[in-house]
């Protein structure tokens, strides 16, 4: 069932639970692929109703971003949904979700300057408040989140701990294509060279992941590795980070230990792609 008003969504949650039954919530930005997919399924296993919502939200892209060509299908998304029997859809129009006259906002310190948020300002602003905003209207049980975004998972799940929500929020295993690219919407954008090239980033990081596991903890050494396989194609335009962190604290090491994170943001072609890996 399809909900657009904050509204109704809330007097559906509220009944829902009234009657005891619990609610797994899965947010997205629509265009959904196998990744979101294994989000519903977990959800579906935990919870008695699954909700949904899709809501390309602007506060987490920057100027220069690609919110205006971010892709969109909505009957595509409803098939997939109807597909997978999730309960329901919240699906808000800008103006519900940021009415005139909107100016507040959460924001996480510290482990949002890392990695990411060292490039693109603002971002996960814009995704705490949006999250935080979904999360006041559905109040789930429990919310699930794609490891992909290690950091994104990492930022709310630090929110919902300082904030004391009553949510858990799941992270979920990396959903890869055959050749191991790490699957999301923005792989739409891709030419077929491109993405070609692309599998190079998930190669760097099963590469070093292979290293570490063989005894070299060396990070410069590990980073130089997988920098020259990922610059081996001419289609990438450019490595905007490769990192080896504590995946609490984003720290970066000197030597990588077991339980680290690799990250990667490296642009191919015209399309920032992120990946990850934990040792
Ligand atoms: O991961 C995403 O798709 C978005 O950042 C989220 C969590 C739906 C917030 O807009």
């Amino acid at each position: 069932m399809l909900v657009e008003k904050i509204s109704e969504m809330k007097s559906v949650t509220k009944r829902l639970r009234f009657e005891g039954r619990s609610i797994g919530f899965v947010p997205t930005m629509g265009f959904l692929h196998e990744g979101h997919v294994s989000l519903i399924r977990r959800s579906k296993q935990d919870n008695d109703i699954t909700v949904v919502s899709i809501f390309v939200n602007p506060l987490q892209f920057g100027e220069n971003e690609d919110f205006d060509r971010y892709p969109r299908d909505l009957n595509r998304d409803l098939e997939i949904l109807r597909e997978e029997k999730v309960d329901y859809l919240f699906y808000p129009s800008h103006k519900e979700m940021y009415p005139d006259g909107f100016s507040t906002t959460v924001e996480v310190k510290g482990i949002t300057e890392k990695l990411c948020g060292a490039f693109r300002p603002g971002h996960f602003k814009g995704v705490t408040t949006v999250v935080l905003k979904l999360f006041n209207i559905i109040k789930p049980d429990r919310a699930y989140f794609g490891l992909k975004d290690f950091q994104q998972y990492k930022v709310i799940e630090r929110m919902v701990r300082d904030l004391n929500l009553d949510v858990e929020i799941v992270g979920c295993p990396i959903v890869r294509e055959k050749d191991g690219l790490a699957m999301s919407s923005r792989n739409r954008y891709l030419t077929d060279n491109e993405r070609k090239g692309a599998v190079l980033l998930s190669q760097a990081l099963f590469e070093a992941k292979k290293m570490f596991d063989l005894g070299i903890n060396d990070v410069s050494k590990l980073k130089e590795e997988m920098k020259k396989i990922i610059q081996s194609n001419p289609e990438v335009r450019e490595i905007q980070y490769i990192e080896i962190v504590d995946s609490e604290t984003f720290e970066e090491k000197v030597k990588a230990e077991k339980g680290d994170l690799i990250a990667l943001a490296v642009f191919v072609g015209d399309t920032r792609l992120i990946d990850n890996i934990q040792l």
